[in-house]
């Protein structure tokens, strides 16, 4: 991809031009942490709930940011961009290593990188497969290292699948790179927070916009069998927004295509930040 803008320790150059160490942290040991923030209509999505996150994974890793200078150099980078629709892909990374070393020294600095790229927020309909979820135990920070997540994301695109459902023990985690929301006639169901799920920013805005409209959500422990009893399931992410899932390809399902809550959902998300 050409022409996108990106900026690396502070500074501003095209994508393609950026150079770093193989001694970076990142690069050796995945010690860095991410965000994705989208944008509409040059309108950003929940930045603050983005930052506040962000901060906090960098706080569970012990990296000392200034995190005021790093939303600024979002902000910098969206408005620089030019680009009306899409999303930054902002990572903080330990730093640089001298020698290859699994224990830090503390003196190294922070290194930053993000891009911002044009994407198209689109209604997805999603073939899934579930898969037992391979992870470590700390799924709530938001770490570059996403091993399990990409091996089982690519083995169920090798099965023809767009997204997986992973389980412990056959209780409900999350998607591969989104978390999960469920519906019956009556009522919204997505699994509570805890260290095995990311706490997503969708899935937060969600909550709050649907149950603003009445509508009932609880958040719990579910099992695959609450899975199958359901109307309707959808994906939530900052990227897919409200993504049904119209086939579970390894397990039979009752779900309905246009279930009446998920589209209620799908349309108080997109009143509220894609319009
Ligand atoms: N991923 N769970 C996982 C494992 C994720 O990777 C993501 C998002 C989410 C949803 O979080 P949010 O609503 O804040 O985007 C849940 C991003 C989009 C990615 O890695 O590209």
């Amino acid at each position: 991809m050409k022409n996108i803008l990106a900026v690396y320790n502070g500074s501003f150059d095209f994508l393609d031009k950026i150079k770093i160490s193989p001694l970076s942290r990142a690069y050796t040991f995945s010690d860095s942490v991410y965000e994705v923030i989208p944008f509409y209509n040059s309108k950003i999505i929940a930045f603050d709930e983005h930052i506040a996150r962000l901060e906090k994974s960098c706080e569970a890793l012990s990296f000392s940011i200034k995190i005021l200078d790093i939303s600024n150099e979002i902000l910098e980078l969206i408005t620089k961009s030019k680009v009306q629709h899409g999303y930054i892909y902002y990572q903080v990374t330990r730093g640089i290593d001298n020698l290859r070393s699994h224990m830090f020294d503390k003196d190294i600095s922070i290194e930053t990188f993000g891009y911002a790229v044009e994407h198209i927020f689109k209604s997805q309909s999603l073939k899934v497969m579930l898969c037992e979820d391979l992870r470590w135990q700390r799924c709530d920070i938001k770490s570059t290292s996403l091993l399990g997540n990409i091996m089982s994301m690519n083995d169920a695109k090798n099965l023809g699948c767009d997204e997986v459902i992973m389980h412990k023990n056959k209780i409900i985690t999350e998607g591969g790179a989104s978390n999960i929301f469920f519906a019956t006639d009556e009522c919204v169901y997505t699994p509570h927070l805890s260290k095995n799920i990311l706490p997503g920013i969708t899935r937060e805005l969600l909550i709050k916009d649907i149950k603003k409209a009445g509508i009932k959500v609880e958040e719990g422990i579910f099992s695959i069998d609450d899975l199958i009893e359901a109307k309707s399931i959808w994906l939530t992410s900052s990227t897919k927004g409200l993504a049904q899932v119209v086939e579970i390809k390894n397990q039979e399902t009752n779900i309905q295509i246009d279930h009446e809550l998920f589209v209620k959902c799908d349309k108080i998300f997109k009143d509220n930040y894609l319009t």
